[in-house]
């Protein structure tokens, strides 16, 4: 689908930053805002005065404000799957029938932490959750963010394949007062059942009598937990309507509640209804996710940007950008639209680290390199660290970049040169709590979402993970088995599997 503001949006010449902010003296306060507690700065990228007012055509265009209304009500936004995108549902939106069945099943996740904090399973000082893509990285982001320096208790994730991941994780762990999660949306997964069975061994290798009874399964498919031996009653069940990088407001961040307190969770879950709401009713031109979606699109669509990268100036940040990987990656990495029809180019990949670490690695290439990337800088105002001056110097560092890169500085040295004019977007929040945080997530869910729409993508599907997964199946049976080439059946020859 070609649309005329589509077609004006990949096209149009991009300004210098620096023009534009000479040309545009309400720049700054036309891009930027304030939701939840956060402050996003948008003014360094090449969005201008008449592209933004573009953006109510172009949304219309792209079906936004119906695909978004779907969204809201509960409606099939997953087409391929015939299925509604569920996760607005665990904060209170969408269909009536989805967001009271979200709220029971909160209810016995809530009346289960409150045993285990009860001591329904005994002294229980440790939890290891397994799970892995979407099952693991959401409460994982989660308790690393918010836990602070004393957790409530230890928590170990596990979700590679792979022993040398499960001897670290219980390495920790003392089984005698440790609960297993098993989280997985399907309960089909090889590597959580796998990771499941080798810490079922584990328990019983420490002489606990009953290894199933300290297993909590959290799932779409609570018939798979059934027959994998867990009893009804430590089964948290989720809707199949919650894909799984969209699932830590469910069930899946039952770790995260009892590693930071239900209050917590609660909190989260408030911080991302207030981002729902910004998003659904906001005006196109105030609409943060829907700016940051078209600051995307532009550098996609007319600049060939193919990579975005994130990075943190926290440290409690550190596991965002590879959450936003999985977010943004499997939602929009799609070569079709939704109706089938081939796309030119879709999501860029999104990578990042943690400031200040990565200006001493990768920064050289955003400041001189030939590739366009645009960065994200996403920092806290407020510190919590025993050193305040280490966190002013932090702070510093993070708006100097997003300054270096768009002012750039010249020298008749080519090697010293700074072209400048170079994109990024600040996220400032106030302080990161549960609140901020849930807040911040919602954003990057709305501006996939946007994102998609735009694109004309299907977000809520997942299709390519699946032939590696069938391969691997096969080649479980033997190279024979699998009907693959020489290069294949020449490296399992060598390994000896
Ligand atoms: O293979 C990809 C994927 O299906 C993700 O979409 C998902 O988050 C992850 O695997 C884990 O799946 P499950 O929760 O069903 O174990």
């Amino acid at each position: 689908m070609t649309t005329s503001a589509w077609t004006d949006l990949s096209n149009r010449g991009l300004t210098p930053l620096s023009t534009l902010f000479e040309q545009e003296p309400d720049r700054l306060s036309r891009l930027t805002g304030e939701v939840a507690g956060i402050y996003f700065d948008l003014s360094k990228t090449h969005i201008d005065a008449k592209l933004v007012e573009t953006l109510p055509g172009l949304a219309e265009e792209r079906g936004l404000s119906a695909a978004r209304d779907a969204l809201f009500a509960g409606g099939i936004v997953n087409p391929t799957e015939g299925r509604p995108a569920d996760h607005l549902a665990e904060r209170g939106q969408g269909a009536a029938g989805a967001v009271d069945s979200a709220a029971a099943r909160r209810e016995r996740m809530r009346a289960l932490v409150d045993a285990i904090e009860a001591g329904a399973f005994g002294d229980i000082t440790g939890v290891l959750h397994i799970g892995i893509g979407g099952s693991v990285l959401g409460p994982a982001l989660l308790v690393d963010a918010l836990s602070g320096t004393a957790p409530r208790i230890d928590v170990s994730f596990l979700s590679n394949i792979d022993g040398q991941a499960f001897d670290r994780a219980v390495e920790v762990l003392d089984p005698a007062t440790t609960l297993v999660i098993a989280a997985s949306k399907t309960f089909t997964t090889a590597e959580t059942l796998s990771n499941l069975q080798a810490a079922m061994d584990w328990l019983r290798g420490a002489g606990i009598a009953d290894p199933q009874g300290r297993v909590i399964a959290v799932t779409a498919a609570p018939e798979a937990a059934l027959e994998a031996g867990i009893d009804d009653t430590r089964i948290l069940q989720f809707s199949e309507g919650v894909g799984g990088r969209y699932s830590l407001w469910s069930a899946v961040s039952v770790t995260a509640a009892l590693a930071l307190g239900w209050t917590a969770f609660e909190e989260l879950l408030e911080g991302a209804a207030e981002m729902d709401r910004h998003f659904r009713y906001s005006e196109p031109g105030k609409n943060l996710a829907l700016l940051a979606a078209l600051a995307d699109q532009l550098y996609v669509q007319n600049a060939g940007a193919q990579s975005r990268a994130v990075f943190a100036y926290d440290e409690r940040l550190e596991l965002l950008p590879s959450y936003l990987q999985q977010l943004e990656m499997e939602s929009n990495g799609k070569s079709v639209s939704v109706t089938g029809e081939a796309v030119e180019r879709s999501a860029p990949v999104t990578w990042g680290g943690v400031g200040t670490d990565a200006q001493h690695a990768v920064f050289q290439l955003l400041h001189q390199g030939t590739a366009l990337i645009p960065v994200e800088f996403v920092a806290v105002a407020e510190d919590e660290s025993s050193l305040p001056d280490h966190h002013r110097l932090l702070l510093l560092n993070a708006f100097a970049q997003g300054a270096a890169l768009m002012r750039g500085k010249p020298s008749d040295d080519p090697h010293r040169n700074y072209a400048g004019n170079r994109p990024s977007i600040t996220i400032l929040l106030d302080r990161l709590d549960p609140r901020t945080l849930g807040a911040l997530i919602a954003f990057y869910e709305h501006r996939t979402f946007a994102n998609a729409v735009l694109m004309g993508i299907n977000p809520f599907d997942q299709f390519g993970v699946e032939l590696g997964k069938e391969i691997a199946r096969k080649l479980g049976e033997g190279a024979e088995a699998a009907d693959l080439d020489p290069s294949t059946r020449a490296l399992m020859e060598r390994a000896a599997i």
